[in-house]
Order: C-alpha cells, then structure tokens, then sequence
C-alpha cells in the first residue's frame, strides 16, 4: 500500500489511499450521509459539515438511495449543497450511492434485481442533480435474484456511463469471491468492498480484509465509530441530542456496563497518547494497509474536524 500526499493547498493535510488494483485514490477519512443530512436536518449546518470535509481534502460523499429520514432526502440534501459549493470541483470528488435495501413499495423497490438497481440509479442521480456518480453499490446480497443478474447489472450501469466504477457491500466472503469473479470477467472489476469494521468488530480481519486485498479490490469500512459509542459522546451518560436518543439503528441496549468499561479503557489509552477516542479508534483501523478509506458520520463540524485530526487533516 502506498500513502500519498497531494500538493494543491486543500489536499496537503490529507493521505489518500489507492484503491485495491485500479486508478483511484480515497481519502483515508470519507464523509457519510447515513445519518444527520435527512429531511429535518438544519440545511446550513450540513453544507458547513460538508464544505469542511472538502477544505480538509476529503474527497469522498457516501450516499444511497434510503438515506435520510426520509428515504432519498439524504441524497437531495447533498444534491442541494453539490450545486451551491461543490460543482465547480466536480471532478475532484467521488460520490458514491447504492441500492439495494427498501426503497419504495412492490416488488422492484428493494433487493437485487436489475429491475430495481437501474430505476434507484435514477431515481439517485434526479435527486443529487448528477448526470453520473463514480460508484455505485449493490448495497447488500439478495438471496433470491442470481448473482448473476445483479452483477451485469453493475456492469451494464458501468458500461452506460452512469456509473464510473461498482462496488459491493455487506456480502458474506462466499458470494464476494463470486461477485468479484463475475465482474472480472467482464471487465468492470470490483472496484470497493464496503463493510462495517471498527475496534467492536473485528471479524473482517479474518476474512474480507485479506480476501479483498488478494483480489484486488479495496476496502472501506463504514460505522468505524460504532455509531458514536468509540467516541466520548456516551462515556458520561446518553445526550439527549446523540443518536441513541434519535434513532432506531443504535439503542440504549447496547450500552453494557462492560461495554462502557472498555470503551472508558480505551478512551484512557487515547489521552494517554493526546488525542480523542474517536481518533483513536479511526487510525486503530487505518494501521491495516487493506483499509482505503473509513466513512465517519458526524452531526457537526466539530466533531468532523475531530475526526480529520486523526490523519493530521
Ligand atoms: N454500506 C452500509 O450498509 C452502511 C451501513 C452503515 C453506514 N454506512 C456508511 O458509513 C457512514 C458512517 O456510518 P456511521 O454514521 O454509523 O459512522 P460513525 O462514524 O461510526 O458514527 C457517526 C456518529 O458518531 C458520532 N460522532 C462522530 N464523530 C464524533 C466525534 N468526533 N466525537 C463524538 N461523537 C462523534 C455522531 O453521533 P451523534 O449523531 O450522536 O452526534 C455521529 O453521528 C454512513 O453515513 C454511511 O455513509 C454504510
């Protein structure tokens, strides 16, 4: 893996990774939208988020289809702010969407099909006001349609100009190795893996990490904070503005009182060292050379900044 450091002024405090075997470079830190740019966030306070993402060098919006709440107004929230800040740099960013979870009802609003893969795709590229986004995902494996049809999917999208580069995520190591095979094959190789990877999770050591290196095909690892629990946001109590107060996707549950214990070890380990836990646990996943880049959420500037300071951005 090599780390490479760009000249133009806002690319000086920021690494940028090379993306498995192909062109791409990633910025080591990417900017969600999961959470915190749906239709009740404050408008100005996510164009402020993003724009310093983009001062600091990041280069990479993570977006797809359901984002928000609701479904889509995450991606028409960025769509908004790209056209206000971002448009004259178009070809300095890589902005990324998927589809693959429930999008809209009936049967071709979820899944795999090639059906439901293009009309999200443009439905995404509507909402975003983009005429292509350089990677788009099958978000996650369906079961039922053959891997096959999903992939050639990818491909044909591919092939059209409306993405420039596929990417898969959350699939079990079986059918990545299958979809990576497919997509080689037909000459639009896998360009990312994205998985959850972060100091709670650590079974992708174990299989995607390496599987991905020895294929080629790089690596991000979304919820590299766990939601904000590898964070100080809970070490003293559950702020009533913190995502486990607001959403359904990170409950009170999964505050143990072991889990606080190591999480208040862990955040020792970082003062030790100077820096903030969430530092810390960003370059605890940035030490693996497989890792392109980790995809932090962040519900302000602060805590982005926070964030950009583990790579020195
Ligand atoms: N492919 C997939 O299936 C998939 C799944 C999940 C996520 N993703 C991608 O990965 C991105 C990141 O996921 P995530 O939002 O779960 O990431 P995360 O970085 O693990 O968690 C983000 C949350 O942590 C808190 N936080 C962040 N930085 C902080 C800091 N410096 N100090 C204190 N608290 C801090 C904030 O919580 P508060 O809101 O409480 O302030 C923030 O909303 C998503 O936006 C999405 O693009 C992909």
């Amino acid at each position: 893996m090599e780390n490479y450091r760009l000249t133009a002024p806002r690319y000086e405090a920021m690494n940028y990774r090379r993306c498995g075997r192909s062109g791409i470079l990633m910025s080591e830190i990417s900017l969600g939208f999961w959470h915190n740019f749906g239709g009740s966030a404050d408008p100005e306070r996510c164009r402020a988020i993003v724009e310093t993402a983009f001062d600091c060098g990041v280069t990479c919006f993570d977006l797809a289809n359901n984002y928000g709440p609701p479904y889509g107004s995450a991606e028409t929230m960025f769509g908004q702010i790209f056209q206000r800040s971002l448009a004259a740099h178009r070809d300095e960013i890589l902005v990324t969407t998927k589809a693959g979870y429930d999008m809209w009802p009936g049967p071709y609003g979820e899944w795999g099909s090639r059906k439901y893969l293009m009309a999200s795709l443009d439905q995404s590229l509507k909402r975003m006001q983009l005429d292509y986004v350089d990677i788009f995902y099958s978000h996650r494996p369906d079961p039922q349609t053959p891997l096959e049809e999903t992939m050639q999917a990818l491909v044909d999208i591919v092939r059209c100009g409306k993405a420039l580069y596929a990417g898969i995520s959350n699939y079990p190591p079986e059918m990545a190795a299958q979809a990576y095979a497919y997509l080689r094959e037909a000459h639009v190789p896998c360009l990312v893996y994205q998985g959850r990877y972060n100091m709670l999770d650590r079974k992708p050591e174990s299989d995607i990490l390496p599987q991905a290196a020895a294929a080629g095909v790089g690596c991000v690892a979304f919820s590299p904070l766990a939601q904000g629990l590898l964070t100080d946001r809970y070490l003293h109590g559950i702020p009533e503005d913190s995502r486990m107060r607001h959403s359904p996707y990170l409950t009170e549950s999964a505050l143990t009182p072991e889990l606080l214990a190591r999480l208040r070890e862990w955040n020792e380990a970082a003062r030790a060292e100077g820096i903030s836990l969430a530092q810390y646990a960003l370059r605890w996943i940035l030490r693996r050379p497989e890792v392109t880049s980790v995809i932090v959420g962040a519900s302000s500037v602060e805590q982005l900044k926070d964030n950009l300071k583990a790579v020195g951005a």
